[in-house]
């Protein structure tokens, strides 16, 4: 039987262009955090220091999108959802997070509507970690 040379991308990962785009969008989303007033109450809840959550959340995503799984496997047992235990999520903030990646994600160069469905996913998912008060 004759194997086939090229494959088509198989994994959301793959279709969106691999690491270097998952880094440009997780940069684009912490430079919007950083920049712009709009995701102040986010911004307020984090670190100084971004450049450990550009790298998690880039690891992150990755796996998330059916790349390498190290983000997994390098901490046993790590879990986003407790990641963020002890972060004070309101519908507002929540808002800012899906706002910046919904942009970052438009800023990058993945398909439109491969994005959106992208987009649409993650902001699910900042939805469903609001925290009743
Ligand atoms: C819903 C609103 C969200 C807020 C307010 C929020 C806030 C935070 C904060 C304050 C931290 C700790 C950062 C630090 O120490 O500087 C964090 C960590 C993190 N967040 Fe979020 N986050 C949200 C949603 C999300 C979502 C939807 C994802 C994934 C798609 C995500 C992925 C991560 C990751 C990967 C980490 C690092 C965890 C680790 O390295 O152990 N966050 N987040």
């Amino acid at each position: 039987m004759q194997q086939a040379t090229t494959q088509a991308p198989t994994t959301p990962y793959e279709m969106i262009g691999g690491m270097d785009v998952v880094g440009e969008i997780v940069n684009r989303f912490y430079d919007l955090m950083e920049q712009d007033a709009a995701y102040a109450k986010l911004r307020a809840l984090h670190a100084e220091d971004l450049s450990p959550m550009r790298s998690s959340l880039t690891g992150f995503l990755a796996a998330w999108l059916g790349g390498p799984n190290d983000w997994f496997t390098e901490r046993p047992g790590r879990c986003m959802m407790s990641a963020h235990r002890d972060v004070a999520i309101d519908p507002a903030v929540a808002g800012e997070w899906a706002a910046a990646m919904t942009r970052a994600i438009g800023d990058s160069p993945v398909e439109p509507a491969l994005g959106a469905k992208m987009a649409e996913a993650l902001s699910s998912l900042a939805t469903n970690m609001i925290k009743r008060q």
